[in-house]
């Protein structure tokens, strides 16, 4: 892509926080485009419970029709309050909306990094010891097969409910993301863990085979192997190990949120997801929060690094991508906190005041 191409954003605030922290980071692409001279068009389409008030659907066709003609996804977040997910207009909402992107886009791979940010060590839950040098991990997630999209069934046998969940893996689908992850961990430390369960299950022990015969092709990468048990405990009790994990979607799922608190908070972490032809949407590991919503608290940093993520994985824009991630390392650095991740006796600031602060760093107007 040419400096004058316009690069096309589809982006989906969605619920909650969703919005307050889009437009925080939309302001980011905008100083971005600024300072590097660059074109963005952004379009805003509906998902989740705010496309539900107008469509009575969670994922209309209107947004489908968006995200067919973009460069790239931004993704806000889905769902509504706990105690109401019954509503219809909550009922499945997550569900509806991300399995559907997923679906829809063909996204096979998710990127979901966790790292402790020098200046916010005090957040992380973990004791300093355990820390150590710091914690710095990518889990590669694979994201179309599995229990996730096997039959589901539900029936009566002889008078009994019986549910019913099929895990399911083809080798195609296991040496996709076994690729996927191998040249993740090369831009990375070259050490790639792949976490399974292959003294129980086939899938795994077929996602074991595979995962080694691809390592074949890859041979400056070194590739482990743990069980899923180990895993959570290892990510809890040594995260500093580990580089880059790949793992099943249903692993992913689990072990990825357990990596999602170790920077502190939710609202840091950006994430991302890939179909084959490279084609991603970027989105904040942390859910849209109705609690906070509104209130112009939430915190946008996961927001603003899903556009750096989006700059460099979509459009090749490392530079780019590297100023707002230095930006945002910068204003932690300086002491600005928003609520989430402020200690006692700190003074929090809000979505809007945080991305100035980002905003005045890439346009260095102070
Ligand atoms: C996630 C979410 C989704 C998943 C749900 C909402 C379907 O938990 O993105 O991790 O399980 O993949
Ligand atoms: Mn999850």
């Amino acid at each position: 892509m040419s400096k004058t191409t316009t690069r096309r954003i589809a982006a989906l605030p969605g619920d909650g926080i969703g919005p307050e922290v889009m437009r925080a980071a939309l302001e980011i692409l905008t100083a971005i485009g600024e300072r590097f001279d660059l074109s963005f068009e952004v379009r805003e389409g509906l998902i989740g419970g705010a496309a539900y008030e107008l469509h009575q659907e969670h994922f209309p066709e209107e947004t489908q029709t968006l995200i067919a003609n973009c460069d790239a996804i931004l993704f806000g977040s889905v769902g509504g309050p706990i105690e109401e997910s019954t509503a219809e207009k909550w009922r499945d909402c997550e569900k509806n909306s991300l399995l559907g992107l997923r679906q829809r886009c063909c996204f096979h791979a998710n990127f979901r990094p966790a790292r402790v940010y020098q200046a916010l060590q005090e957040r992380c839950p973990l004791k300093k010891s355990i820390i150590g040098e710091g914690i710095d991990l990518l889990i590669v997630r694979e994201l179309l097969g599995d229990l996730y999209f096997g039959t589901h069934e539900t029936k009566e046998e002889a008078g009994v409910r019986v549910a019913r969940d099929e895990a399911r893996y083809t080798e195609e689908e296991i040496r996709r993301i076994a690729h996927t992850a191998f040249r993740a961990a090369q831009q990375r430390k070259k050490q790639l863990t792949s976490v399974d369960k292959a003294n129980v299950l086939d899938t795994s022990k077929l996602w074991r085979a595979v995962m080694e015969e691809v390592g074949t092709v890859y041979p400056d990468v070194s590739l482990a192997h743990m069980l899923v048990d180990n895993c959570a405990m290892q990510l809890v009790q040594n995260p500093g190990q580990f580089d880059t994990i790949v793992t099943s979607n249903m692993f992913g799922d689990i072990l990825s949120d357990t990596a999602a608190v170790l920077p502190g908070s939710l609202g840091l972490t950006p994430s991302a997801s890939f179909n084959e032809k490279g084609f991603g949407m970027y989105e904040p590991s942390g859910g849209s929060a109705p609690d906070i919503a509104g209130q112009g608290v939430a915190n946008p940093t996961a927001q603003i690094l899903c556009v750096a993520l989006l700059l460099r994985y979509s459009f090749g824009l490392d530079e780019e991508a590297k100023t707002i991630e230095t930006a945002v390392e910068g204003v932690l650095d300086d002491g600005f906190r928003t609520a989430d991740i402020a200690c006692t006796g700190e003074v929090a600031i809000s979505t809007a005041a945080f991305a100035a602060e980002v905003r005045k760093r890439i346009l260095r107007t102070s």
